[in-house]
């Protein structure tokens, strides 16, 4: 075993845990996950049935991730912060194998005891705030806070705020790493 598992972690059947992942303290990881290198599930995390999780995906304490949600590579959840994946729940109406799909994508980051309504996905790089509750699919790059969550600005791949030039660049302090502003589509991609 080349991964991690605290002795009071439950890992249930058919998952799939690849190297250098660590999973803490009273965790449990449900049938047929599939987690990649070198994740870290903090403490009283639970990964629901046939979820996926990418590579370096950083879950820290107190986190669900229901199934119907996909983590790729590099993406942080803050610590108890929640996703959903019924729009409608009833406890009545039993919507099993109806869940709505939610995916982070690329090194986006979610924030502390931030809530992400179903369905809308949160784009590469994006940034989440503490407390922030989703109902809108989030751009690449996109700095977003508040409930309902709006966008308040664009952050960098390093997570630094970028202050568009009045020619539509920006470079982010950490990394000198470029980024062009689109006024046409309201888009950041980054150039460099
Ligand atoms: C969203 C965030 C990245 C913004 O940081 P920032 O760029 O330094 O922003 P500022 O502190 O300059 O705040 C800008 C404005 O947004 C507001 N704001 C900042 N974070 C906010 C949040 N989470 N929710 C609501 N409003 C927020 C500020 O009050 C300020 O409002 P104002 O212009 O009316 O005064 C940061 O506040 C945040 O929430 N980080 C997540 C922290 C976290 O959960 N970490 C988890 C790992 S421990």
């Amino acid at each position: 075993m080349d991964y991690f598992v605290h002795e009071t972690a439950v890992i249930d059947n058919g998952c799939k845990i690849r190297s250098g992942t660590k999973i803490w303290h009273f965790s449990h990881i449900m049938t047929d996950c599939e987690i990649g290198e070198s994740c870290n599930i903090g403490q009283n995390v639970v990964v629901s049935p046939g979820v996926k999780l990418g590579r370096n995906v950083k879950v820290q304490n107190n986190v669900s991730i229901y199934t119907g949600v996909i983590c790729e590579d590099d993406v942080f959840l803050g610590p108890s912060m929640v996703f959903t994946n019924v729009i409608n729940p009833r406890s009545a109406v039993n919507r099993r194998g109806q869940y709505a799909q939610t995916i982070v994508k690329t090194g986006a980051s979610i924030g502390a005891n931030a809530t992400i309504v179903c369905g809308n996905n949160i784009g590469e790089y994006a940034l989440v705030g503490a407390g922030a509750v989703v109902t809108k699919t989030v751009k690449p790059y996109a700095l977003i806070v508040g409930n309902p969550a709006k966008q308040i600005g664009w952050v960098s791949e390093y997570g630094h705020r970028l202050n568009f030039k009045k020619n539509h660049i920006a470079v982010c302090p950490e990394s000198n790493q470029e980024y062009e502003f689109n006024p046409k589509d309201n888009t950041v991609k980054r150039i460099k």
